[in-house]
């Protein structure tokens, strides 16, 4: 693909290009098949883009900041529609270029268009509060929420699309400006959506930057004129970019970074429930999701058939090409991923782990089959690493303090999995642990959505809050005119 979106222009590149490789498999090898290129865009377009992003936010070139409600929900609706008639197009780019499966592929591309409907209907509610008249003390105001600004916005590789327009979408319909880079894999899939874009966004309103996140970002933050930072990702990256920012403590951060979230299995857990959820909690696109199981707490008593029953379910997942029939286990799209994993499982082993499933391990290319390691304990790197891959670490415990004490001193803290049955006992635990971390998933799987409940961390794992109507909330500002009645 040749083109890019600077200044509402959609321009033909003629600099070098970034060559995108796919991550499945065309013949014995995977992640080697070339899929496209994108521009490699470098310091100049990156400020371009800033410039243009700047203008159609201060001088209202583009009228998008001081649009009527009606207009900018208007925008939208033409976006998303023109959006809906890629879903093969971008469904398939996904497949390609990640390794998402088609079954979840397609889901990630409804679930985003539903996210924009919901975002323009929570939009309009908020209009509707915030537009009425407050008087105090002879003092009328008229208080809204307004935008902040120029936004610069990372994406993930992992939720490429509904992430990101987790972050894009609530930032333009508030009225910021936008600078958007997408993840080096999961790129080429925006290409089809560049038209949209175009077509529904004044000038300059929205700007699509591709080249290394290094080579780009750095320029428009040491600007100073970025007003938000949003980014999905790690931890490293989102301080290194907030720290090139002349004023970085009046940014605005909308974080969503790593996080390490445990499964605590109790004894008198219904054992076919927590194996089934704590299957699809971990390992769910190969585990490369923020919100994945990425360390298992089963309690003495229950440890041997519950790690028996789990190690069968896991051998039992299928491998393949995306578009496969069942397929739950893809490769990875980063190349180097199955060798850092390798080091953590290696890592295990030294210190006295084993590998409880039959498969656990098993490598080729870029695919890494899920290892199930027990028993895990805290020196070990797959205790404290966030693996974002396929290896399920699982721990002992005797005493639910232990746990809570583990929580405590963890530097993530976004939510937890916890499977029993007793309401005495879980009760408590339940009130202590909403409080150290942001949500406990009762008897289910940890997990994002749905996208209208609250979605935050506390600690390293996030700084704002995303949702439907909290992301809203996270890109703009109370503003208001008064008057005096004298
Ligand atoms: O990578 C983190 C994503 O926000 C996970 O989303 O829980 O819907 O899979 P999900």
């Amino acid at each position: 693909q040749e083109t890019y979106l600077i200044d509402g222009e959609l321009r033909e590149w003629k600099g070098e290009f970034t060559d995108i490789y796919s991550t499945i498999s065309s013949t014995e090898k995977y992640a080697h098949t070339l899929l496209g290129s994108v521009p490699s865009l470098g310091e100049s377009d990156a400020l371009e883009a800033l410039h243009s992003a700047t203008e159609a936010y201060n001088k209202g070139k583009g009228l998008w900041p001081t649009m009527k409600v009606k207009d900018r929900i208007s925008a939208m609706l033409k976006f998303v529609k023109q959006m809906e008639k890629q879903r093969d197009e971008v469904v398939k780019l996904m497949m390609w270029e990640i390794g998402k499966n088609l079954d979840d592929s397609r889901k990630e591309f409804d679930r985003t268009v539903e996210y924009i409907y919901d975002t323009i209907n929570a939009y309009k509610e908020l209009d509707n509060e915030s537009s009425k008249f407050v008087r105090r003390d002879g003092v009328y105001a008229l208080i809204r929420r307004g935008p902040l600004g120029v936004v610069l916005c990372l994406g993930p590789y992992n939720y490429p699309l509904n992430e990101t327009f987790a972050l894009i979408i609530p930032a333009l319909i508030m009225g910021n400006t936008v600078i958007f880079k997408p993840a080096k894999h999961g790129v080429l899939l925006f290409t089809p959506l560049l038209e949209a874009f175009q077509n529904s966004f004044p000038r300059g309103v929205i700007n699509i930057l591709y080249g290394r996140g290094r080579t780009v970002a750095p320029p428009i933050m040491q600007s100073g004129k970025v007003d938000v930072l949003a980014l999905i990702g790690n931890s490293k990256t989102a301080i290194a970019l907030q720290d090139q920012h002349p004023k970085k403590n009046r940014l605005r951060l909308v974080f969503g970074l790593e996080a390490k979230n445990p499964g605590v299995i109790l004894p008198d857990a219904n054992l076919d429930l927590a194996v089934d959820e704590c299957v699809k909690g971990a390992l769910s696109f190969n585990g490369q999701r923020c919100t994945a199981l990425k360390i298992l707490y089963v309690h003495a008593k229950i440890k041997d058939e519950f790690l028996k029953r789990f190690a069968e379910k896991v051998d039992a997942l299928k491998f393949g090409n995306p578009w496969e029939e069942k397929v739950a286990l893809t490769p990875l799209p980063e190349v180097e991923k199955p060798a850092f994993l390798q080091e953590l499982i290696d890592d295990a082993l030294a210190k006295g782990a084993t590998i409880q499933n039959k498969k656990g391990g098993e490598r080729t290319d870029n695919f890494i089959f899920p290892a199930v390691l027990y028993p895990v304990s805290k020196d070990m790197r797959v205790y404290n690493e966030e693996q974002f891959g396929p290896l399920v670490p699982v721990k002992p415990f005797s005493n639910i303090n232990e746990i809570i004490d583990e929580i405590s001193d963890s530097k993530y803290g976004q939510q937890i999995s916890l499977f029993g049955e007793d309401p005495h006992e879980l009760s408590p635990l339940i009130d202590m642990l909403v409080n150290m971390l942001c949500r406990v998933n009762l008897n289910s799987l940890c997990q994002r959505g749905p996208d209208v409940f609250p979605f935050t961390g506390r600690k390293d794992s996030a700084v704002g809050t995303l949702s439907v109507h909290d992301a809203l909330r996270s890109f703009s500002i109370r503003t208001f005119v008064s008057f005096q009645n004298n």
